[in-house]
């Protein structure tokens, strides 16, 4: 049984290089918010508008422990806030957990183009979201230095970071 989880703020890749790896693995890939949305039938847009950021908070650590008791093997994406709630990175250490780490100008770089999806950003104006994202990351360091290993993802290509991971994993 293999389980690897990848972590890290919004915007670090975590379910493009999850998808890229999981099929050099053959392994089967799951992405935490899409389950989420596949058990409830809404989007977590949605969740957060019509039931509240707890209730979203509630579920998303639900399915993380029903994931990670399971006896199957597969490759996680989480959510960019996952590891900071309830217990959520203490039970990240039985796994193989890799934070992709970011710089702020790098995610301000890919967070100005696609946040309307991302309730937590997208009422923010674009002159304000750069220090966001700088005092949300700060403030979240803790919970993501905690994953067993750390892959630097700034300037390389979703096949150098894969490659990178494949290569802690071996
Ligand atoms: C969140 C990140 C989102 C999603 C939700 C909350 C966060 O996932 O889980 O909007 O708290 O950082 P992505 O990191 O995939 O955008």
């Amino acid at each position: 049984m293999r389980k690897v989880v990848l972590l890290g703020y919004m915007g670090s890749g975590k379910s493009v290089i999850a998808e890229n790896l999981a099929v050099q693995m053959n392994l089967p890939w799951i992405d935490l918010d899409q389950e989420i949305e596949k058990t409830t039938g809404i989007s977590v847009a949605q969740l957060f508008e019509t039931k509240g950021e707890l209730y979203f908070r509630k579920l998303e650590h639900q399915k993380l422990t029903e994931l990670l008791q399971s006896e199957n093997s597969f490759i996680l994406s989480l959510g960019g806030g996952t590891p900071c709630y309830f217990n959520n990175h203490e039970l990240l250490s039985q796994v193989d957990s890799i934070y992709l780490k970011a710089t702020v100008t790098t995610l301000y770089n890919r967070l100005v183009l696609e946040r309307e999806q991302r309730p937590l950003l997208a009422t923010l104006p674009d002159s304000e979201l750069q220090e966001f994202i700088a005092k949300h990351l700060f403030d979240r360091a803790f919970y993501y230095h905690k994953a067993n290993y750390t892959v630097a993802v700034d300037d390389k290509s979703v096949d150098e970071i894969t490659a990178a991971i494949r290569a802690i994993l071996t």
